[in-house]
């Protein structure tokens, strides 16, 4: 396969597992703040993360193209608060949103056709991904310090956190 797509493609399997680390330490963040149920939206969303990496890593070998992984940075462990970290979150999706559509232009420009197919696909989930945790953040605005709204939103993140991401929407 061409040459520059397979290197950005390789590039975005890095971003994906950096997103996936990343998430996996708010996770752990949410678990010693005793936050139950943001810990485990967190950690399912950085399940989410890992299969968005092996999908490209999957693909790279069905155009029979060598995927070639590279080392992840460690992840930030502790924040301020639960709305610092989906801010972060937030940052995270819209960072990989232009990788996206960077890697969209690329392969039209490289006149790789079957590859911009198949990164519509990211493009569809990254309205979801960044929706779904703005609306997270939206709530932790409303909530403020207001101890049972956070606990109320602990609950609620817990029980959706088992769905896809369209019905673990928090609104
Ligand atoms: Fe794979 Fe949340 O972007």
């Amino acid at each position: 396969m061409n040459e520059k797509v397979l290197a950005a493609l390789n590039k975005q399997i890095n971003m994906e597992m950096r997103a996936y680390y990343t998430y996996l330490s708010m996770a752990a963040y949410f678990e010693s703040e005793a936050l139950s149920g943001f810990a485990a939206w967190m950690q399912h969303h950085s399940g989410e993360e890992m299969m968005h990496a092996m999908k490209i890593y999957d693909y790279i070998h069905e155009r029979r193209g060598r995927v070639v992984l590279d080392a992840l940075p460690s992840p930030q462990n502790t924040w301020e608060s639960p709305l610092r970290a989906f801010e972060d979150a937030l940052h995270h999706e819209q960072a990989v949103t232009a990788s996206i559509n960077a890697l969209v232009d690329l392969a039209r420009a490289e006149r790789d056709h079957a590859t911009d197919h198949f990164l519509q696909w990211y493009v569809n989930e990254q309205v979801e991904e960044e929706a779904v945790v703005d609306a997270a953040i939206q709530k932790l605005k409303r909530i403020g310090d207001f101890g049972p709204g956070l606990y109320l939103l602990d609950r609620e993140l817990g029980e959706g956190s088992g769905e896809s991401e369209a019905e673990a929407e928090v609104d």
